[in-house]
């Protein structure tokens, strides 16, 4: 497997909507393990794959936060918010294009999502808790939507300059 590099806000492929992916290949397997492993090495608890400047609309996530409980590694091909609760529920999110910035979002606090999984089965299921919120930034990003596009302006400008500066000083560091 392999470490993919995570693009860095503000990328135009971060703004892309994502193609529907065919009939699932081996190729496609072997991008959801490497996006799997890009995430648990960030580390973090979902990624797209436009974040690796991949268009397809692919997400990966794993939300399980207890110490010593088995992961639970999700790959999700064409996923699809098929249902949503009314109740909304809020979380402090971030983002791996987004580094070390963090905002509250509100959004439903259920949702259901159907997928097609690694080994072409479709797939339905209700999540909730921080399940929901994250699969519901992943499928954002497929949509070429972030979440600081939920925060006021002001606030989106602000994180936008600082990630700016971060690329630029990252760049020079690469030499
Ligand atoms: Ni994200």
């Amino acid at each position: 497997m392999t470490l993919r590099p995570i693009l860095i806000h503000p990328d135009p492929r971060l703004k892309k909507v994502a193609a529907p992916v065919p009939d699932l290949s081996d190729e496609l397997r072997v991008l959801a393990d490497d996006m799997l492993e890009t995430m648990y090495d960030a580390p973090g608890i979902g990624l797209a794959a436009p974040q690796i400047g991949v268009l397809k609309r692919l997400i990966v996530l794993d939300c399980v936060k207890e110490e010593g409980a088995a992961p639970r590694p999700l790959a999700m091909f064409n996923p699809e918010i098929v249902a949503r609760s009314d109740e909304t529920s809020t979380y402090e999110e971030g983002c791996l294009s987004i580094p070390e910035q963090y905002a509250e979002v509100t959004r439903p606090a259920e949702v259901e999502v159907a997928w097609i999984d690694r080994d072409g089965k479709a797939r339905q299921e209700v999540f909730t808790g921080l399940w929901a919120t994250c699969v519901q930034h992943e499928i954002d990003h497929l949509e070429g939507k972030l979440f600081i596009d939920y925060l006021k302006p002001l606030k989106r400008q602000m994180i936008t300059r600082k990630m700016v500066k971060l690329k630029r000083e990252r760049a020079r560091a690469a030499g």
